[in-house]
């Protein structure tokens, strides 16, 4: 074998051997996904697993990415051995090597819709520079449901009623869901508003016209955010003139004296009627008119 040719392997074997040894000395592992509450505090993890003892770290960085960059807001650097952020509200820590393992997670706290997003963890040694990727996915519970009815009292039988269902404060967008006391759906009768809010979360209001009837006067209304999350509030029509108010009450025991009363009299009226008609029927004997007190009987 020619020099030329030798020397030509060795350069290949130490190439591969450089760009082997590059690749291979670190790798960083994340978590797919992380979930997040909104207002409250988020972890995103990621390690970086070492096949060399003793690695020098130069430079770690946590970042949002959007658009393949780093939004610069969001930056937490560890350089000369410490940690820094541009907003309080995205910190790390930095941690021992345990084995050949590092983990490094970023910390984000009072999490905001605009948090949602891909998050990218860099580090660069002396060995070599890696990275990985992971998604924040933000969540807020909407609050429990308030349903109002139009007319809100003195409901009668047949009369169509507008029933609206409120959830706010939630995210992502929900959907509202209307059931009767049977379980049987009336979502496809019913409209929902979605109303964005300043901080990215949603207030939702669902319209439902129904036709009032006493034997199916319960309602239901359910927030549907995602699988976990299921907000529900029932509603009963206020149907017939009893339900409106106290003094519909005291008019109705009024009438019944008034009914109960005119019975009374009604009994006394036929009483001295059927007594008069006696006296004379008693009269009429003695005066032996016998025709006319048939005839008056
Ligand atoms: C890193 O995290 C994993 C899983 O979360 C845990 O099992 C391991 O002990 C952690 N290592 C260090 C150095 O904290
Ligand atoms: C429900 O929300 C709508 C739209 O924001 C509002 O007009 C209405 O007053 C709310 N109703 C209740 C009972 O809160
Ligand atoms: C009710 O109807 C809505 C709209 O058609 C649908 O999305 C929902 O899954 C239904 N819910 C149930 C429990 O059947
Ligand atoms: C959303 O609902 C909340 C609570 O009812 C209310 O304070 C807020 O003003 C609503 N926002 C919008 C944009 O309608």
């Amino acid at each position: 074998m020619a020099l030329s040719d030798m020397l030509y392997w060795a350069i290949g074997i130490a190439a591969i051997q450089a760009v082997y040894c590059q690749e291979n000395f670190i790798k960083v592992e994340c978590d797919p996904e992380n979930q997040g509450v909104y207002s409250q505090d988020a972890v995103l993890n990621c390690k970086v697993v070492s096949i060399k003892k003793d690695i020098q770290i130069i430079k770690m960085m946590w970042c949002k990415v959007e658009a393949d960059k780093c939004v610069a807001k969001t930056m937490v650097t560890f350089e000369d051995g410490k940690w820094s952020a541009e907003d309080a509200r995205f910190s790390s820590g930095a941690l021992e090597w345990n084995e050949k393992e590092l983990n490094v997670s970023l910390l984000v706290q009072k999490t905001q819709v605009s948090d949602q997003g891909s998050y990218r963890f860099m580090i660069s040694t002396d060995t070599g520079y890696e990275k990985g990727n992971t998604y924040l996915r933000v969540t807020a519970p909407y609050s429990v449901p308030v349903i109002s009815s139009v007319p809100g009292i003195n409901i009668e039988d047949s009369m169509p009623v507008t029933l609206t269902c409120n959830a706010s404060g939630g995210y992502p967008p929900g959907q509202i869901h209307w059931f009767d006391q049977l379980d049987s759906n009336w979502t496809k009768s019913s409209a929902l508003r979605t109303i964005p809010t300043q901080d990215g979360r949603f207030n939702l209001t669902s319209v439902f016209t129904t036709t009032a009837s006493s034997s199916m006067a319960l309602y239901k209304c359910v927030v549907v955010n995602d699988k976990m999350d299921k907000q529900r509030a029932e509603y009963q029509l206020a149907i017939g003139p009893g339900k409106q108010e106290g003094t519909k009450n005291i008019k109705a025991i009024t009438a019944v004296f008034v009914v109960v009363g005119a019975l009374a009299s009604g009994i006394l009226i036929l009483y001295f009627h059927r007594r008069r008609s006696r006296d004379e029927i008693e009269k009429a004997l003695e005066d032996g008119e016998d025709e006319k007190a048939l005839n008056n009987s």
